[in-house]
């Protein structure tokens, strides 16, 4: 991809009008000056969605996610920003030629894209590096690493297929990098390399097994390193190292693997936790295998995957695929509209399918996951565990619990189905069952298609909490376009005074800004390139404050003043507390005297 000059940027949001763009994927309903639908990025059955065309931004009231057309474009279809960008002019016909970029001085506004190249370049040449490091020592008649690549199963095809490699930790890495042409810097921000205390360079991942990472485009973002030996078995080292978050990894957005699961045509995917796992199930032609690699799914996995297929199957550990965070991100993954079905092992002998089909083979695992349960059926069996169906006690507590996990189906007929299923199964009669879940209905929220705006934003008022608002309505009035205001903002409040992180990055980048520009005659928005700071601004985009800019101003100059008292305060307080001299005491005390009359006035 050619390098682009700020400009396509607003070229692009400027064509492409933000409600007809999101028509294309969202139903929306005119509703005063906005639109609203049911959101795209959480399942509702009323619309907190809401698309403003005077502002060209979308925001979801329900899961707070928002944004400008671009963001839209790189959530729904998983694109990064230049790609979300390339796709939306070629929807407005824009000819991005027009935009490369290719003077010196423009360069300089697409050095971040610059780099993000450079580290795909490195990754995928550290892998070819770490690859070839492995295929030699294959070769050889026997070693450490070959004898353990033999004790996982491994064969050479399966290794050249997901470049599997090994890492010496050694520094000829370096010296191979510098080789390829790539300067010291380069080398050092992809961020395999560390310079170590006495100033030499070492490879991150030392005497390890790697498995590269790769984005769904195929490129290599990440490795994971597998250390054995007995290190790992008396805890030593850790089992697994994996790569930091940078600008070209963002884990929660990634599934190892997905990149070859997608390219077959399949009915479900099978997410586990491990490289293993994946390489394993792969390996035994389960090509729709993926890995979430340790961490609970997030809702840009979802949608990732929702992208390919509406079935998953999750093989998880069997002794941790109950845990509190492993079970949120089942339901994320249903909250997106996935069938979600969970793999049991019939073996206590094999804890994940890696080890399960090494032992009894790929046939009975596909056994498994044809009779994989439903994810109501899981929660119930995990409820199961402490069930005695002796105990009128602990029966009780299973009829809630049944009965809470009912209430969230939302079909009615399915809801039947199970609440019939269940009391055959636990020698209960039906009755009761349904009664508890009718209550649990009840509490759920009537559907309405009728949108108070008012009533959303008074909503969203009680939830951000006040010393927040307070401080979003200093962003607020350094959009409002009011050159004076802004200014007594700027002289008055500088970015250490705001608690709120999201708000103070926005505040600190608002400023950066104005060196370059004219604030009030840019699209700020469309800078950012953040995902909280672009949902922090969407939320403060949407406080009205025309009309009230002065008495706001007034406002949050005054609560600025108010807090510095009494921090001051609190101080003399805490001061005079200790043992201090008569004079300090005195002054202090004066001081404090003064503060005090000072608070009652700005009451
Ligand atoms: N993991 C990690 N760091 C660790 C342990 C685990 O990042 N110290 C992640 C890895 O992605 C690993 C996954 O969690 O693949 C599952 O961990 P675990 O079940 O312990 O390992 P296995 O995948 O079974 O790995 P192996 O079969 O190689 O022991
Ligand atoms: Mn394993």
């Amino acid at each position: 991809m050619p390098y682009y000059s700020g400009d396509l940027i607003e070229e692009v949001i400027s064509q492409n009008d933000v409600v007809e763009v999101i028509s294309e994927y969202v139903t929306l309903k005119k509703s005063g000056r906005n639109y609203m639908g049911l959101c795209p990025f959480h399942r509702e059955k009323s619309p907190s969605f809401c698309v403003s065309m005077d502002k060209q931004i979308f925001k979801c009231f329900g899961c707070s996610e928002g944004g400008n057309v671009i963001s839209f474009i790189m959530k729904t279809e998983n694109l990064d920003f230049w790609d979300a960008v390339e796709m939306l002019a070629e929807r407005a016909n824009i000819d991005t030629s027009r935009y490369e970029v290719n003077s010196y001085y423009n360069k300089m506004d697409s050095t971040k894209k610059d780099l993000r190249e450079t580290m795909f370049k490195i990754n995928r040449d550290v892998a070819l590096f770490y690859h070839d490091n492995l295929v030699e020592l294959l070769k050889e008649e026997s070693n450490p690493v070959k004898e353990y690549i033999i004790s996982r199963k491994l064969d050479i095809k399966t290794i050249n297929k997901f470049g599997i490699g090994y890492s010496t930790g050694k520094e000829p890495l370096y010296d191979y990098l510098k080789n390829k042409g790539y300067t010291h810097d380069e080398i050092m921000s992809a961020d395999i390399i560390i310079p170590s205390k006495s100033g030499r360079v070492y490879d991150r991942f030392f005497d390890r097994i790697m498995f590269p990472i790769f984005d769904i485009r195929d490129r290599v973002v990440a490795f994971g390193g597998r250390a054995f030996g007995p290190k790992v078995q008396d805890k030593t080292i850790p089992k697994y190292y994996n790569s930091q978050e940078n600008d070209i990894y963002h884990k929660g957005k990634t599934l190892y693997l997905m990149n070859y699961a997608k390219r077959e045509k399949v009915d479900n995917i099978i997410i586990v936790e491990g490289y293993m796992d994946a390489v394993a199930l792969q390996k035994f032609g389960f090509t729709n295998a993926v890995a979430s690699l340790g961490t609970a799914l997030t809702e840009n996995q979802a949608r990732l995957i929702k992208k390919y297929t509406d079935n998953v199957v999750i093989g998880y550990d069997a002794d941790e695929a109950g845990q509190a965070a492993i079970l949120r991100g089942l339901d994320i993954l249903a909250s997106h509209g996935l069938n979600v079905k969970v793999l049991k092992l019939d073996r206590p002998d094999a804890k994940d399918p890696d080890e399960y089909l090494n032992k009894y083979g790929p046939e009975r695992l596909k056994k498994c996951i044809d009779n994989a349960i439903s994810l109501v059926e899981f929660k119930v069996s995990i409820l199961e565990k402490d069930f005695n169906p002796e105990i009128l006690e602990s029966k009780v507590r299973f009829l809630t619990g049944v009965a809470n996990i009912l209430a969230k189906i939302d079909n009615n007929i399915e809801r039947d189905l199970y609440i019939d299923r269940i009391s055959k199964k636990y020698g209960m009669s039906p009755g009761p069952i349904l009664k508890e879940v009718e209550k649990g209905l009840k509490n759920k929220k009537e559907d309405s298609i009728f949108i108070d705006m008012n009533a959303l934003n008074k909503k969203m008022q009680l939830i951000t909490n006040v010393r927040k608002r307070q401080e979003q309505y200093i962003v607020a009035l350094m959009l409002s376009k009011k050159k004076k205001i802004q200014e007594e903002i700027i002289n008055n409040i500088s970015s250490y005074d705001i608690e709120d992180e999201n708000v103070r990055k926005l505040y600190d980048f608002i400023l950066s800004l104005r060196d370059k520009y004219d604030i009030n005659k840019i699209d700020i928005l469309s800078k950012i390139q953040d995902e909280d700071m672009i949902k922090e601004i969407t939320d403060i985009m949407y406080i009205d404050i025309s009309g009230y800019e002065e008495r706001l101003l007034q406002d949050v100059l005054k609560n600025k003043k108010k807090e510095k008292l009494f921090t001051r305060r609190d101080e003399i307080i805490k001061r005079l507390s200790e043992d201090i001299s008569k004079d300090e005491g005195d002054i202090l005390k004066v001081e404090l005297n003064q503060i005090v009359i000072e608070l009652s006035k700005l009451k």
